[in-house]
């Protein structure tokens, strides 16, 4: 009881940064245009429930617009296990809003919304905020669909060096309309972090939107697990995060302010033309979130990340839970992989193009629940495989 007030005293977030006023004005004269075309679309309340018949506001409806053609998706004990729908549709269930409630007021922001993988995410929302005319700069090491958005979106993109912030200065010099900054937070397969409070500097001056991918940053890095932003004391205007990794679900969201959610409401394609995140999923990730606020988990990941780090000596590039161990060759990689799993180790060998050519390396990731001894054993067994 007395810890959890503590918590409580100690959880007085206050963002310093937040660039969204400017960079993210466009969007309310396109929503202003959407509206007084009769086209804006904005969430009416949820729905209770999935199935044949559902409750909105209390009433009950038949429910003639899900594709449930089997009525498998009603609910149990523990809520519908499939939206049925797009949430545009009848998809938009009380265990979404919920999610999205929640996820908001842990990081202090207007808004979340959620998507159904951080794919979906990244690739609908860029595409979403840039087009033709628009300027991306891009960091080199960014996740798949980071790049995949960028192509979708047709706007002109500059990959710039790996957490080079005066590249991504000079790349922003270029005349656009609209311009975004997008980058990993905590990179995937490097275990690096991104420098978010100079980027966020470089954002501001340039009036160019910010997009973090904090996929691998929440529930690791930051106080109460808001990732590596909230460290910076930074809030990115496009503030992404997924449910499929240190959330222990699947799913994904986007956080923000209110204009920008609604936004991707209406124009985010892979939200809009996608069955809705599955109820079961939010549910699962509502249930994490309090563990991720608390801390003991992050702090026992963290334990556990300096048994490793400090068994693989040298060998062990970045920092916190991901650890590359880099070999080059993708045979070899392959080979030590498969020697690791014969001595009981799951490490999966990671090639081209999931990384770039002459880098495959073994991605270790720890995790909170991992005994620190077999962490010992496992970085003294790496080490002597890989030499
Ligand atoms: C940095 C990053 N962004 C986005 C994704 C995609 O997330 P999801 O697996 O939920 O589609 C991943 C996961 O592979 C990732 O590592």
């Amino acid at each position: 009881m007395v810890r959890r007030a503590t918590a409580a005293i100690l959880d007085r977030w206050r963002p310093r940064r937040y660039t969204a006023a400017v960079t993210l004005r466009w969007i309310d004269e396109a929503l202003a245009t959407l509206s007084r075309a009769g086209l804006l679309r904005e969430p009416s309340p949820p729905i209770v429930a999935a199935g044949p018949y559902v409750e909105r506001g209390g009433r009950r409806y038949l429910n003639l617009c899900s594709n449930d053609y089997l009525s498998l998706a009603r609910r149990d004990a523990r809520g519908p296990a499939g939206a049925g729908a797009s949430r545009l549709i009848v998809g938009d269930t009380v265990e979404h809003r919920t999610l999205e409630g929640a996820l908001a007021e842990w990081l202090g922001v207007e808004s979340v919304l959620l998507f159904s993988s951080g794919y979906a995410a990244n690739v609908g929302a860029i595409s979403a905020l840039v087009g033709p005319e628009d300027l991306v700069v891009s960091d080199a090491l960014n996740h798949a669909s980071i790049i995949d958005g960028c192509r979708l979106s047709r706007a002109r993109v500059e990959v710039v060096g790996h957490r080079d912030v005066a590249a991504f200065d000079a790349a922003l010099a270029r005349p656009a309309r609209r311009k975004l900054v997008v980058t990993d937070g905590y990179f995937s397969m490097d275990g690096t972090r991104a420098p978010v409070g100079a980027l966020a500097e470089v954002c501001r001056r340039h009036e160019a939107m910010f997009h973090v991918d904090e996929a691998h940053g929440f529930g690791v890095w930051g106080p109460h697990g808001r990732g590596v932003c909230a460290e910076a004391n930074v809030v990115p205007d496009i503030w992404m995060g997924t449910l499929g990794k240190a959330f222990g679900a699947s799913g994904a969201f986007i956080a923000g302010r209110r204009s920008l959610t609604t936004w991707l409401w209406n124009r985010a394609r892979s939200f809009v033309f996608s069955t809705g995140l599955a109820p079961a999923s939010a549910t699962a990730a509502l249930a994490a979130l309090p563990v991720i606020r608390e801390g003991a988990q992050t702090a026992a990941l963290h334990a556990n990340v300096r048994v490793l780090r400090d068994a693989l000596g040298s060998r062990a590039d970045g920092e916190g839970p991901i650890v590359p161990i880099v070999i080059g060759d993708p045979a070899r990689t392959v080979a030590i992989s498969r020697e690791l799993f014969e001595r009981g180790l799951f490490a999966q060998a990671i090639r081209p193009p999931t990384v770039p050519a002459g880098t495959s390396r073994l991605r270790i990731t720890v995790q909170a629940g991992h005994e620190p001894v077999d962490l010992a054993r496992a970085g003294a067994l790496i080490k002597e495989a890989v030499g």
